[in-house]
Protein backbone atom coordinates (compact mmCIF):
# COMPACT_ATOMS: atom_id res chain seq x y z
CA UNK A 1 0.00 0.00 0.00
CA UNK A 2 1.18 3.28 -0.84
CA UNK A 3 2.22 5.82 1.98
CA UNK A 4 -0.19 8.37 2.49
CA UNK A 5 1.16 11.88 3.27
CA UNK A 6 -0.68 13.26 6.34
CA UNK A 7 1.24 16.61 5.89
CA UNK A 8 -0.99 19.43 4.74
CA UNK A 9 -0.35 23.33 3.75
CA UNK A 10 -0.80 23.66 7.29
CA UNK A 11 1.16 21.30 9.18
CA UNK A 12 3.77 18.47 8.41
CA UNK A 13 2.33 15.75 10.52
CA UNK A 14 -0.70 14.21 12.50
CA UNK A 15 0.25 14.34 16.62
CA UNK A 16 0.27 10.92 17.27
CA UNK A 17 2.86 10.58 14.62
CA UNK A 18 5.93 12.81 16.46
CA UNK A 19 8.60 10.67 17.65
CA UNK A 20 11.85 10.53 18.90
CA UNK A 21 13.77 9.40 15.09
CA UNK A 22 12.59 13.24 14.71
CA UNK A 23 14.12 14.73 17.43
CA UNK A 24 15.80 18.37 16.56
CA UNK A 25 13.62 19.41 13.87
CA UNK A 26 11.29 21.81 13.94
CA UNK A 27 7.98 20.53 12.62
CA UNK A 28 4.28 22.01 12.60
CA UNK A 29 1.04 20.01 14.33
CA UNK A 30 -2.49 21.32 14.29
CA UNK A 31 -5.11 19.84 16.86
CA UNK A 32 -7.25 20.55 19.30
CA UNK A 33 -6.09 21.45 22.87
CA UNK A 34 -6.68 18.36 24.92
CA UNK A 35 -5.28 19.43 28.35
CA UNK A 36 -3.56 22.38 30.00
CA UNK A 37 -1.43 22.00 32.77
CA UNK A 38 0.42 25.06 34.07
CA UNK A 39 4.18 24.58 35.10
CA UNK A 40 5.99 27.17 37.31
CA UNK A 41 4.75 30.86 36.39
CA UNK A 42 6.17 31.61 32.92
CA UNK A 43 5.13 28.11 31.10
CA UNK A 44 2.21 25.65 30.27
CA UNK A 45 1.85 21.80 29.23
CA UNK A 46 -0.78 21.91 26.22
CA UNK A 47 -1.84 18.28 24.69
CA UNK A 48 -2.68 19.04 21.26
CA UNK A 49 -5.10 16.48 19.64
CA UNK A 50 -5.95 14.97 16.40
CA UNK A 51 -7.53 11.65 15.33
CA UNK A 52 -4.04 9.87 15.57
CA UNK A 53 -2.75 10.96 19.29
CA UNK A 54 -1.48 13.66 21.26
CA UNK A 55 1.35 15.32 21.93
CA UNK A 56 2.39 17.85 24.20
CA UNK A 57 3.99 21.11 23.32
CA UNK A 58 5.73 22.97 25.77
CA UNK A 59 4.58 26.33 25.66
CA UNK A 60 5.11 29.88 26.99
CA UNK A 61 2.74 30.84 29.95
CA UNK A 62 1.12 34.04 28.58
CA UNK A 63 -0.32 31.91 25.40
CA UNK A 64 -4.45 32.57 26.01
CA UNK A 65 -5.54 29.06 25.09
CA UNK A 66 -8.17 26.47 26.91
CA UNK A 67 -9.48 23.47 26.54
CA UNK A 68 -10.64 22.70 22.51
CA UNK A 69 -9.43 25.38 21.53
CA UNK A 70 -7.66 24.70 17.94
CA UNK A 71 -4.07 25.58 17.41
CA UNK A 72 -1.39 25.50 15.03
CA UNK A 73 1.88 24.76 16.78
CA UNK A 74 5.32 25.03 15.60
CA UNK A 75 7.99 23.40 17.56
CA UNK A 76 11.19 21.35 18.03
CA UNK A 77 11.06 17.92 18.73
CA UNK A 78 12.62 17.63 22.04
CA UNK A 79 13.69 14.31 24.16
CA UNK A 80 11.36 14.84 27.26
CA UNK A 81 13.28 15.08 30.76
CA UNK A 82 14.73 11.96 32.74
CA UNK A 83 11.84 11.23 34.80
CA UNK A 84 9.06 12.82 32.23
CA UNK A 85 8.93 9.62 29.99
CA UNK A 86 5.64 8.99 29.62
CA UNK A 87 5.11 5.36 28.25
CA UNK A 88 1.39 5.18 27.91
CA UNK A 89 1.77 7.36 25.06
CA UNK A 90 3.02 6.85 21.97
CA UNK A 91 4.50 10.30 21.98
CA UNK A 92 5.60 9.92 25.79
CA UNK A 93 9.33 9.83 24.85
CA UNK A 94 9.20 13.38 22.98
CA UNK A 95 8.07 16.91 23.35
CA UNK A 96 7.67 20.19 21.13
CA UNK A 97 9.36 23.10 22.55
CA UNK A 98 10.27 26.46 21.57
CA UNK A 99 6.99 26.70 20.61
CA UNK A 100 4.86 29.63 17.95
CA UNK A 101 1.22 29.09 18.63
CA UNK A 102 -1.28 30.05 16.57
CA UNK A 103 -4.41 30.20 17.31
CA UNK A 104 -6.78 28.98 14.54
CA UNK A 105 -9.97 29.09 16.45
CA UNK A 106 -11.13 29.87 20.18
CA UNK A 107 -13.56 27.07 21.88
CA UNK A 108 -16.07 27.89 24.64
CA UNK A 109 -15.71 25.23 27.53
CA UNK A 110 -16.91 21.84 25.71
CA UNK A 111 -20.53 20.64 27.32
CA UNK A 112 -18.35 17.16 28.43
CA UNK A 113 -14.76 15.77 29.24
CA UNK A 114 -13.57 14.31 25.96
CA UNK A 115 -12.25 11.70 27.67
CA UNK A 116 -12.34 8.02 27.30
CA UNK A 117 -13.08 7.01 31.01
CA UNK A 118 -15.46 10.33 31.28
CA UNK A 119 -19.16 8.36 31.62
CA UNK A 120 -21.03 10.77 29.80
CA UNK A 121 -24.98 10.65 29.36
CA UNK A 122 -25.99 9.56 26.10
CA UNK A 123 -28.79 12.38 25.72
CA UNK A 124 -25.58 14.84 25.78
CA UNK A 125 -23.19 13.18 23.58
CA UNK A 126 -26.06 12.70 20.76
CA UNK A 127 -26.82 16.51 20.97
CA UNK A 128 -23.10 17.20 20.77
CA UNK A 129 -22.50 14.39 18.81
CA UNK A 130 -19.61 16.69 16.57
CA UNK A 131 -17.80 16.49 20.03
CA UNK A 132 -18.75 13.28 20.89
CA UNK A 133 -16.86 12.09 17.60
CA UNK A 134 -13.72 13.67 19.07
CA UNK A 135 -13.24 11.07 21.70
CA UNK A 136 -10.84 8.21 20.82
CA UNK A 137 -13.77 5.41 20.72
CA UNK A 138 -16.07 6.67 17.76
CA UNK A 139 -12.97 7.72 15.99
CA UNK A 140 -11.99 3.92 15.69
CA UNK A 141 -15.51 3.19 15.21
CA UNK A 142 -16.37 5.63 12.49
CA UNK A 143 -12.90 4.04 11.33
CA UNK A 144 -13.62 0.62 11.75
CA UNK A 145 -16.87 1.10 9.62
CA UNK A 146 -14.96 2.78 6.45
CA UNK A 147 -12.55 -0.11 6.34
CA UNK A 148 -15.54 -2.61 6.82
CA UNK A 149 -17.21 -1.26 4.18
CA UNK A 150 -14.21 -0.83 1.82
CA UNK A 151 -13.44 -4.91 2.74
CA UNK A 152 -16.61 -5.84 1.67
CA UNK A 153 -16.84 -3.46 -1.24
CA UNK A 154 -13.13 -4.99 -2.74
CA UNK A 155 -14.17 -8.92 -1.99
CA UNK A 156 -17.82 -8.41 -3.63
CA UNK A 157 -16.10 -6.87 -6.77
CA UNK A 158 -13.12 -9.68 -6.72
CA UNK A 159 -16.06 -12.15 -7.15
CA UNK A 160 -17.55 -9.95 -10.21
CA UNK A 161 -20.19 -8.61 -8.52
CA UNK A 162 -20.75 -4.79 -10.46
CA UNK A 163 -22.23 -2.10 -7.82
CA UNK A 164 -25.53 -0.47 -8.98
CA UNK A 165 -27.15 2.07 -7.13
CA UNK A 166 -30.75 2.26 -6.92
CA UNK A 167 -33.16 4.82 -5.91
CA UNK A 168 -34.05 6.13 -2.22
CA UNK A 169 -37.50 7.85 -3.96
CA UNK A 170 -39.41 4.40 -4.73
CA UNK A 171 -42.40 2.61 -4.39
CA UNK A 172 -43.32 0.58 -1.42
CA UNK A 173 -41.55 -2.82 -1.19
CA UNK A 174 -42.54 -5.57 0.86
CA UNK A 175 -40.00 -6.25 3.37
CA UNK A 176 -43.33 -5.89 5.74
CA UNK A 177 -42.10 -2.67 8.36
CA UNK A 178 -43.91 0.61 7.88
CA UNK A 179 -42.57 2.43 5.45
CA UNK A 180 -41.57 6.60 5.30
CA UNK A 181 -43.22 8.27 3.05
CA UNK A 182 -42.59 11.55 0.64
CA UNK A 183 -45.08 14.10 -0.46
CA UNK A 184 -44.45 14.66 -4.18
CA UNK A 185 -45.04 18.38 -5.11
CA UNK A 186 -45.65 17.70 -9.07
CA UNK A 187 -48.51 15.17 -8.18
CA UNK A 188 -49.79 16.20 -5.04
CA UNK A 189 -51.49 13.55 -2.91
CA UNK A 190 -49.24 11.10 -3.75
CA UNK A 191 -46.26 9.75 -2.24
CA UNK A 192 -42.51 8.44 -2.96
CA UNK A 193 -41.99 5.42 -0.22
CA UNK A 194 -38.14 5.48 0.88
CA UNK A 195 -36.85 2.11 0.68
CA UNK A 196 -37.30 -0.71 2.89
CA UNK A 197 -34.38 -2.50 1.16
CA UNK A 198 -33.73 -2.45 -2.80
CA UNK A 199 -35.55 -5.57 -2.80
CA UNK A 200 -37.50 -5.53 -5.83
CA UNK A 201 -35.23 -2.77 -7.50
CA UNK A 202 -32.28 -5.67 -7.56
CA UNK A 203 -34.54 -8.11 -8.99
CA UNK A 204 -35.46 -6.20 -11.59
CA UNK A 205 -31.61 -5.65 -12.12
CA UNK A 206 -31.25 -9.61 -12.30
CA UNK A 207 -33.93 -9.36 -15.17
CA UNK A 208 -31.71 -6.47 -16.99
CA UNK A 209 -28.92 -9.08 -17.38
CA UNK A 210 -26.81 -7.33 -14.41
CA UNK A 211 -25.65 -11.05 -13.62
CA UNK A 212 -23.93 -10.10 -10.18
CA UNK A 213 -25.50 -7.21 -8.08
CA UNK A 214 -24.41 -5.21 -5.06
CA UNK A 215 -24.53 -2.39 -3.23
CA UNK A 216 -23.94 -0.70 0.19
CA UNK A 217 -27.19 0.12 0.53
CA UNK A 218 -28.72 2.90 2.80
CA UNK A 219 -32.51 1.15 3.80
CA UNK A 220 -35.39 2.86 6.04
CA UNK A 221 -37.83 1.27 8.22
CA UNK A 222 -40.23 3.61 10.26
CA UNK A 223 -39.90 0.57 12.94
CA UNK A 224 -39.50 0.92 16.96
CA UNK A 225 -36.17 1.39 17.49
CA UNK A 226 -33.92 -1.15 19.94
CA UNK A 227 -30.27 -1.99 19.90
CA UNK A 228 -29.97 -3.50 16.90
CA UNK A 229 -32.36 -1.36 14.94
CA UNK A 230 -32.23 2.51 13.78
CA UNK A 231 -34.93 4.05 11.10
CA UNK A 232 -32.01 4.04 8.61
CA UNK A 233 -29.29 1.44 8.26
CA UNK A 234 -26.71 -0.02 5.67
CA UNK A 235 -26.80 -3.10 4.43
CA UNK A 236 -24.78 -5.03 1.89
CA UNK A 237 -26.90 -5.61 -0.51
CA UNK A 238 -26.36 -8.92 -2.95
CA UNK A 239 -28.27 -10.68 -5.69
CA UNK A 240 -27.00 -13.01 -8.37
CA UNK A 241 -27.57 -14.95 -11.88
CA UNK A 242 -28.31 -18.80 -12.13
CA UNK A 243 -27.27 -19.20 -8.39
CA UNK A 244 -28.06 -21.56 -5.91
CA UNK A 245 -28.00 -20.70 -2.91
CA UNK A 246 -24.67 -22.44 -1.69
CA UNK A 247 -23.09 -19.95 -4.25
CA UNK A 248 -24.92 -16.88 -2.41
CA UNK A 249 -23.29 -18.28 0.45
CA UNK A 250 -19.64 -18.88 -0.81
CA UNK A 251 -20.15 -15.13 -2.27
CA UNK A 252 -21.41 -13.51 1.13
CA UNK A 253 -18.95 -15.36 3.63
CA UNK A 254 -15.89 -14.28 1.37
CA UNK A 255 -17.01 -11.02 1.73
CA UNK A 256 -17.81 -11.33 5.74
CA UNK A 257 -14.83 -13.59 6.46
CA UNK A 258 -12.45 -10.52 4.22
CA UNK A 259 -14.16 -7.96 7.16
CA UNK A 260 -13.74 -10.18 10.24
CA UNK A 261 -9.75 -10.78 9.64
CA UNK A 262 -9.29 -6.50 8.91
CA UNK A 263 -11.36 -6.10 12.10
CA UNK A 264 -9.57 -8.76 14.42
CA UNK A 265 -6.56 -9.97 12.59
CA UNK A 266 -7.75 -13.36 12.25
CA UNK A 267 -9.78 -15.40 9.78
CA UNK A 268 -12.65 -17.32 11.11
CA UNK A 269 -12.79 -20.81 9.93
CA UNK A 270 -15.09 -21.17 7.29
CA UNK A 271 -19.25 -20.98 8.65
CA UNK A 272 -21.05 -23.70 8.89
CA UNK A 273 -24.96 -24.20 8.29
CA UNK A 274 -27.42 -25.35 10.86
CA UNK A 275 -31.15 -25.72 9.57
CA UNK A 276 -33.78 -24.03 11.14
CA UNK A 277 -35.94 -27.04 12.73
CA UNK A 278 -32.43 -27.97 14.02
CA UNK A 279 -32.10 -24.27 15.80
CA UNK A 280 -35.13 -24.50 17.44
CA UNK A 281 -34.97 -27.86 18.46
CA UNK A 282 -31.49 -27.81 20.12
CA UNK A 283 -31.15 -24.05 21.16
CA UNK A 284 -34.80 -22.83 21.34
CA UNK A 285 -34.38 -20.20 18.83
CA UNK A 286 -33.81 -19.07 15.22
CA UNK A 287 -31.16 -16.73 16.11
CA UNK A 288 -28.21 -19.35 18.06
CA UNK A 289 -25.50 -17.94 19.88
CA UNK A 290 -22.99 -20.61 19.57
CA UNK A 291 -20.81 -18.83 21.97
CA UNK A 292 -21.60 -21.55 24.71
CA UNK A 293 -22.95 -24.95 25.18
CA UNK A 294 -26.19 -25.50 27.21
CA UNK A 295 -28.26 -27.15 24.59
CA UNK A 296 -31.85 -28.03 24.87
CA UNK A 297 -32.68 -32.03 25.03
CA UNK A 298 -35.91 -34.02 24.66
CA UNK A 299 -37.21 -35.58 27.27
CA UNK A 300 -40.57 -36.15 25.59
CA UNK A 301 -40.12 -40.00 25.33
CA UNK A 302 -38.49 -40.60 28.98
CA UNK A 303 -42.01 -38.50 30.13
CA UNK A 304 -44.23 -40.10 27.74
CA UNK A 305 -46.16 -41.81 30.84
CA UNK A 306 -45.71 -39.68 33.43
CA UNK A 307 -47.59 -39.34 36.47
CA UNK A 308 -46.53 -35.90 37.28
CA UNK A 309 -49.13 -33.47 36.30
CA UNK A 310 -46.99 -30.56 35.71
CA UNK A 311 -45.37 -32.37 32.72
CA UNK A 312 -48.44 -33.90 31.25
CA UNK A 313 -47.78 -32.22 27.83
CA UNK A 314 -47.25 -32.98 24.46
CA UNK A 315 -43.28 -32.16 24.79
CA UNK A 316 -41.01 -31.96 27.85
CA UNK A 317 -37.56 -30.60 27.31
CA UNK A 318 -34.43 -29.32 29.42
CA UNK A 319 -31.21 -27.86 29.73
CA UNK A 320 -28.87 -28.42 32.22
CA UNK A 321 -26.88 -25.21 34.20
CA UNK A 322 -23.08 -26.54 34.86
CA UNK A 323 -22.50 -25.42 38.23
CA UNK A 324 -26.63 -24.11 38.45
CA UNK A 325 -27.00 -25.83 41.54
CA UNK A 326 -26.27 -22.91 44.11
CA UNK A 327 -28.79 -20.67 42.41
CA UNK A 328 -30.78 -18.89 45.19
CA UNK A 329 -34.44 -19.76 45.15
CA UNK A 330 -35.16 -16.30 44.24
CA UNK A 331 -32.92 -16.40 41.17
CA UNK A 332 -34.99 -20.01 40.09
CA UNK A 333 -38.17 -17.48 41.15
CA UNK A 334 -37.29 -15.30 38.61
CA UNK A 335 -36.85 -17.65 36.18
CA UNK A 336 -40.12 -19.03 36.84
CA UNK A 337 -41.39 -16.20 36.10
CA UNK A 338 -39.66 -15.54 32.88
CA UNK A 339 -40.66 -18.42 32.04
CA UNK A 340 -44.46 -17.84 32.71
CA UNK A 341 -44.42 -14.20 30.72
CA UNK A 342 -42.60 -16.11 27.52
CA UNK A 343 -45.81 -18.47 27.85
CA UNK A 344 -44.83 -21.49 29.83
CA UNK A 345 -46.92 -22.83 32.25
CA UNK A 346 -44.23 -23.37 35.02
CA UNK A 347 -40.69 -24.09 34.76
CA UNK A 348 -39.59 -26.74 37.04
CA UNK A 349 -36.04 -26.94 38.39
CA UNK A 350 -34.00 -29.82 40.14
CA UNK A 351 -30.22 -29.43 41.78
CA UNK A 352 -28.10 -32.60 40.78
CA UNK A 353 -26.80 -33.44 44.47
CA UNK A 354 -23.99 -36.22 45.60
CA UNK A 355 -27.91 -37.24 47.73
CA UNK A 356 -29.82 -37.14 44.53
CA UNK A 357 -31.97 -34.92 42.80
CA UNK A 358 -33.57 -31.96 44.90
CA UNK A 359 -36.28 -30.25 43.95
CA UNK A 360 -40.00 -29.65 45.09
CA UNK A 361 -41.03 -32.35 42.12
CA UNK A 362 -38.05 -34.84 42.91
CA UNK A 363 -40.08 -36.64 45.04
CA UNK A 364 -43.48 -37.82 42.40
CA UNK A 365 -40.66 -38.27 39.37
CA UNK A 366 -40.64 -42.47 38.82
CA UNK A 367 -37.06 -44.26 38.74
CA UNK A 368 -36.54 -43.71 35.38
CA UNK A 369 -37.43 -40.51 35.15
CA UNK A 370 -35.33 -39.12 37.77
CA UNK A 371 -32.42 -41.18 35.83
CA UNK A 372 -33.22 -39.06 32.58
CA UNK A 373 -33.07 -35.80 34.57
CA UNK A 374 -29.51 -36.94 36.32
CA UNK A 375 -28.33 -38.14 33.29
CA UNK A 376 -29.09 -35.07 31.47
CA UNK A 377 -26.29 -34.21 29.41
CA UNK A 378 -23.63 -35.98 31.56
CA UNK A 379 -24.79 -33.66 34.72
CA UNK A 380 -22.82 -33.88 37.32
CA UNK A 381 -23.16 -32.98 41.17
CA UNK A 382 -23.48 -29.21 41.38
CA UNK A 383 -25.67 -28.55 38.15
CA UNK A 384 -28.76 -27.70 37.71
CA UNK A 385 -31.48 -28.98 35.47
CA UNK A 386 -34.51 -26.63 34.46
CA UNK A 387 -37.41 -28.70 32.70
CA UNK A 388 -40.02 -26.72 30.61
CA UNK A 389 -43.24 -28.98 29.31
CA UNK A 390 -46.03 -27.65 27.00
CA UNK A 391 -46.54 -27.76 23.12
CA UNK A 392 -42.98 -28.10 21.19
CA UNK A 393 -42.62 -24.32 20.13
CA UNK A 394 -43.35 -22.95 23.58
CA UNK A 395 -40.84 -25.55 25.45
CA UNK A 396 -38.16 -24.98 22.92
CA UNK A 397 -38.47 -20.93 22.74
CA UNK A 398 -39.09 -20.63 26.55
CA UNK A 399 -35.99 -22.92 27.34
CA UNK A 400 -34.12 -21.04 24.84
CA UNK A 401 -34.67 -17.51 26.58
CA UNK A 402 -33.86 -18.77 29.65
CA UNK A 403 -30.70 -20.43 28.26
CA UNK A 404 -29.79 -16.76 27.00
CA UNK A 405 -30.79 -14.88 30.20
CA UNK A 406 -28.44 -17.44 32.15
CA UNK A 407 -25.53 -18.58 29.89
CA UNK A 408 -25.32 -15.15 27.16
CA UNK A 409 -21.74 -13.54 27.48
CA UNK A 410 -22.46 -9.50 26.54
CA UNK A 411 -23.09 -9.59 22.66
CA UNK A 412 -19.65 -8.26 21.98
CA UNK A 413 -17.34 -10.51 24.19
CA UNK A 414 -15.52 -13.39 23.41
CA UNK A 415 -15.50 -15.40 20.13
CA UNK A 416 -17.06 -14.80 17.04
CA UNK A 417 -19.46 -17.68 16.11
CA UNK A 418 -21.24 -17.03 12.80
CA UNK A 419 -23.80 -19.75 11.56
CA UNK A 420 -26.27 -20.15 8.45
CA UNK A 421 -29.80 -20.70 9.79
CA UNK A 422 -31.29 -22.75 6.17
CA UNK A 423 -34.75 -24.03 5.59
CA UNK A 424 -36.93 -21.68 7.43
CA UNK A 425 -40.64 -22.21 6.76
CA UNK A 426 -42.19 -20.24 4.12
CA UNK A 427 -45.04 -19.24 6.51
CA UNK A 428 -44.57 -17.92 9.44
CA UNK A 429 -48.48 -17.93 10.55
CA UNK A 430 -51.70 -16.52 9.87
CA UNK A 431 -53.16 -12.86 10.14
CA UNK A 432 -56.64 -11.98 10.85
CA UNK A 433 -58.35 -12.62 8.10
CA UNK A 434 -56.97 -16.37 8.07
CA UNK A 435 -54.35 -15.45 5.61
CA UNK A 436 -51.03 -16.88 5.32
CA UNK A 437 -48.12 -14.48 6.34
CA UNK A 438 -44.64 -14.87 4.41
CA UNK A 439 -42.12 -15.67 7.26
CA UNK A 440 -39.31 -13.92 4.67
CA UNK A 441 -41.62 -12.09 1.79
CA UNK A 442 -43.76 -13.03 -1.22
CA UNK A 443 -40.87 -13.85 -3.77
CA UNK A 444 -38.94 -16.66 -1.29
CA UNK A 445 -38.96 -19.72 -3.34
CA UNK A 446 -40.62 -22.79 -1.50
CA UNK A 447 -38.21 -26.03 -1.19
CA UNK A 448 -39.16 -27.88 -4.42
CA UNK A 449 -40.42 -31.02 -2.43
CA UNK A 450 -42.56 -29.06 -0.35
CA UNK A 451 -44.85 -27.17 -3.45
CA UNK A 452 -47.59 -29.88 -3.00
CA UNK A 453 -47.96 -28.76 0.87
CA UNK A 454 -48.90 -25.48 0.43
CA UNK A 455 -52.21 -26.37 -0.17
CA UNK A 456 -52.44 -28.89 2.35
CA UNK A 457 -50.36 -28.49 5.32
CA UNK A 458 -48.95 -25.04 4.78
CA UNK A 459 -46.90 -24.34 8.19
CA UNK A 460 -44.80 -27.01 7.03
CA UNK A 461 -43.60 -26.18 3.98
CA UNK A 462 -39.77 -25.10 4.13
CA UNK A 463 -38.41 -22.08 1.96
CA UNK A 464 -34.97 -21.48 0.42
CA UNK A 465 -34.87 -18.91 2.65
CA UNK A 466 -31.49 -18.37 5.12
CA UNK A 467 -30.03 -16.51 7.63
CA UNK A 468 -26.70 -15.50 8.68
CA UNK A 469 -26.42 -15.00 12.66
CA UNK A 470 -23.50 -13.67 14.69
CA UNK A 471 -23.40 -14.11 18.37
CA UNK A 472 -27.24 -14.54 18.69
CA UNK A 473 -27.73 -11.65 16.39
CA UNK A 474 -29.58 -12.07 12.84
CA UNK A 475 -27.02 -10.19 10.67
CA UNK A 476 -28.65 -10.92 7.32
CA UNK A 477 -31.19 -13.09 5.36
CA UNK A 478 -31.83 -14.07 1.76
CA UNK A 479 -33.73 -16.31 -0.54
CA UNK A 480 -33.75 -18.21 -3.83
CA UNK A 481 -36.40 -15.88 -5.00
CA UNK A 482 -39.67 -17.02 -7.39
CA UNK A 483 -38.94 -16.59 -11.00
CA UNK A 484 -42.18 -19.26 -12.01
CA UNK A 485 -45.17 -17.27 -12.53
CA UNK A 486 -46.88 -20.57 -12.06
CA UNK A 487 -45.22 -20.81 -8.55
CA UNK A 488 -45.82 -16.94 -7.66
CA UNK A 489 -49.53 -17.11 -8.31
CA UNK A 490 -49.60 -19.91 -5.82
CA UNK A 491 -48.15 -18.23 -3.28
CA UNK A 492 -49.88 -14.96 -3.92
CA UNK A 493 -53.18 -16.92 -3.59
CA UNK A 494 -51.74 -18.56 -0.06
CA UNK A 495 -51.46 -15.07 0.83
CA UNK A 496 -54.49 -14.05 0.14
CA UNK A 497 -53.28 -11.60 -2.64
CA UNK A 498 -55.56 -10.96 -5.30
CA UNK A 499 -54.40 -10.75 -9.12
CA UNK A 500 -55.56 -7.10 -8.60
CA UNK A 501 -53.52 -6.86 -5.81
CA UNK A 502 -50.62 -8.11 -6.81
CA UNK A 503 -50.66 -5.84 -9.89
CA UNK A 504 -51.11 -2.84 -7.89
CA UNK A 505 -48.76 -3.79 -5.70
CA UNK A 506 -45.84 -5.64 -7.45
CA UNK A 507 -47.17 -5.09 -10.93
CA UNK A 508 -43.86 -4.04 -12.43
CA UNK A 509 -41.78 -6.36 -11.36
CA UNK A 510 -44.52 -9.45 -12.24
CA UNK A 511 -44.61 -7.45 -15.77
CA UNK A 512 -40.99 -7.50 -15.96
CA UNK A 513 -40.59 -11.32 -14.80
CA UNK A 514 -42.92 -11.99 -18.30
CA UNK A 515 -39.82 -10.73 -20.52
CA UNK A 516 -37.44 -13.31 -19.28
CA UNK A 517 -36.32 -13.77 -15.60
CA UNK A 518 -33.11 -15.65 -14.60
CA UNK A 519 -33.56 -18.06 -11.53
CA UNK A 520 -31.72 -15.57 -9.12
CA UNK A 521 -31.02 -15.67 -5.49
CA UNK A 522 -29.54 -13.07 -3.07
CA UNK A 523 -28.89 -12.05 0.60
CA UNK A 524 -28.79 -8.89 2.44
CA UNK A 525 -27.15 -8.14 6.05
CA UNK A 526 -26.95 -5.43 8.28
CA UNK A 527 -23.07 -3.58 7.59
CA UNK A 528 -24.13 -1.81 11.30
CA UNK A 529 -24.64 -5.13 13.15
CA UNK A 530 -21.78 -6.05 11.67
CA UNK A 531 -19.46 -3.40 12.35
CA UNK A 532 -20.87 -3.41 15.87
CA UNK A 533 -20.38 -6.62 17.18
CA UNK A 534 -16.41 -6.42 15.58
CA UNK A 535 -16.57 -3.15 16.84
CA UNK A 536 -17.49 -4.57 20.73
CA UNK A 537 -20.38 -2.58 20.72
CA UNK A 538 -23.77 -3.78 22.22
CA UNK A 539 -25.62 -0.69 20.44
CA UNK A 540 -25.50 0.05 16.84
CA UNK A 541 -25.38 3.42 18.11
CA UNK A 542 -22.24 3.44 18.15
CA UNK A 543 -21.12 2.84 15.62
CA UNK A 544 -23.34 5.11 13.46
CA UNK A 545 -22.03 9.05 13.36
CA UNK A 546 -25.66 10.31 13.78
CA UNK A 547 -27.79 8.16 15.11
CA UNK A 548 -31.70 8.59 15.97
CA UNK A 549 -32.43 8.06 19.83
CA UNK A 550 -34.31 5.41 21.08
CA UNK A 551 -37.72 7.73 19.91
CA UNK A 552 -36.68 8.34 16.91
CA UNK A 553 -35.30 12.10 17.33
CA UNK A 554 -31.89 13.46 16.20
CA UNK A 555 -31.17 15.47 19.39
CA UNK A 556 -28.42 17.54 17.38
CA UNK A 557 -30.87 18.87 14.43
CA UNK A 558 -34.36 18.54 16.84
CA UNK A 559 -35.44 16.55 13.82
CA UNK A 560 -38.30 15.90 13.40
CA UNK A 561 -39.88 19.07 13.20
CA UNK A 562 -42.31 21.01 11.46
CA UNK A 563 -41.62 22.90 8.15
CA UNK A 564 -42.31 25.94 6.37
CA UNK A 565 -45.72 27.31 5.80
CA UNK A 566 -43.87 27.67 2.26
CA UNK A 567 -43.29 23.53 2.08
CA UNK A 568 -46.60 23.40 3.50
CA UNK A 569 -48.55 25.15 0.07
CA UNK A 570 -46.25 24.15 -2.06
CA UNK A 571 -46.80 20.17 -0.94
CA UNK A 572 -50.49 20.82 -0.71
CA UNK A 573 -50.36 19.30 2.32
CA UNK A 574 -53.53 19.63 5.07
CA UNK A 575 -53.41 18.86 8.66
CA UNK A 576 -55.72 17.25 11.01
CA UNK A 577 -55.79 18.99 14.25
CA UNK A 578 -53.91 17.79 16.95
CA UNK A 579 -55.08 15.66 19.36
P1 LIG B 1 -34.15 -8.18 6.06
O1 LIG B 1 -35.40 -7.41 6.18
O2 LIG B 1 -34.05 -9.42 6.87
O3 LIG B 1 -33.94 -8.66 4.55
O4 LIG B 1 -32.93 -7.25 6.37
C1 LIG B 1 -31.59 -7.72 6.24
C2 LIG B 1 -30.73 -7.24 7.37
O5 LIG B 1 -30.77 -5.83 7.49
C3 LIG B 1 -30.55 -5.49 8.85
N1 LIG B 1 -31.68 -4.68 9.35
C4 LIG B 1 -31.54 -3.63 10.18
N2 LIG B 1 -30.45 -3.09 10.75
C5 LIG B 1 -30.61 -2.02 11.54
N3 LIG B 1 -31.81 -1.42 11.77
C6 LIG B 1 -32.95 -1.93 11.21
N4 LIG B 1 -34.11 -1.32 11.42
C7 LIG B 1 -32.83 -3.09 10.38
N5 LIG B 1 -33.73 -3.85 9.68
C8 LIG B 1 -32.99 -4.80 9.07
C9 LIG B 1 -30.47 -6.77 9.64
C10 LIG B 1 -31.18 -7.72 8.74
O6 LIG B 1 -30.78 -9.04 8.96
N6 LIG B 1 -34.38 -7.60 1.09
C11 LIG B 1 -34.11 -8.57 2.14
C12 LIG B 1 -32.84 -9.32 1.89
C13 LIG B 1 -32.91 -10.31 0.75
O7 LIG B 1 -33.83 -11.16 0.74
O8 LIG B 1 -32.02 -10.26 -0.13
C14 LIG B 1 -34.02 -7.83 3.48
O9 LIG B 1 -33.93 -6.63 3.54
O10 LIG B 1 -29.11 -7.09 9.83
Amino acid sequence: MTEISEATSLRDLLCGSVDASMIGQTLSVCGWVAKRREHGEHLAFLDLRDHSGVVQAVVDGSVDVRSEYVLRVTGRVTRRPEGTLNDRLATGEVELTDCEVEILSAAEPPPFQIDERADVDEQVRLKYRYIDIRRDKMQRNLRLRAVVNSTLRRAMERQGFCEVETPLLWAPTPEGAREFVVPSRLHPGEFYVLPQSPQIAKQLLMVGGVDRYFQIARCLRDEDLRADRQFEFTQLDVEASFVTQEDIFAFVSEAVLDAAQVATGERPGPISAMTWADALEYYGTDKPDLRFEMRLHDLSSAFAGTEVKAFGAPCVKAIRVPGGGDFTRSKLDALTEQAKTLGARGLAWFRVTAEGLDSPLARFLSESETTAIKALDDARFGDLVLVVADEYVVASKVLGALRLTIGAPPVSDGPHRYVWITEFPLFEGVDEDGHLVSAHHPFTMPHLDDVDLIDTDPMRVRSQSYDLVLNGWELGSGSVRIHRADIQSRIFTALGISEEEAALRFGFLLGAFKYGAPPHAGFAFGIDRLVAILAGEDNIREVIAFPKTQSGADLMTSAPKGITERQIRDLRLTFAPKG
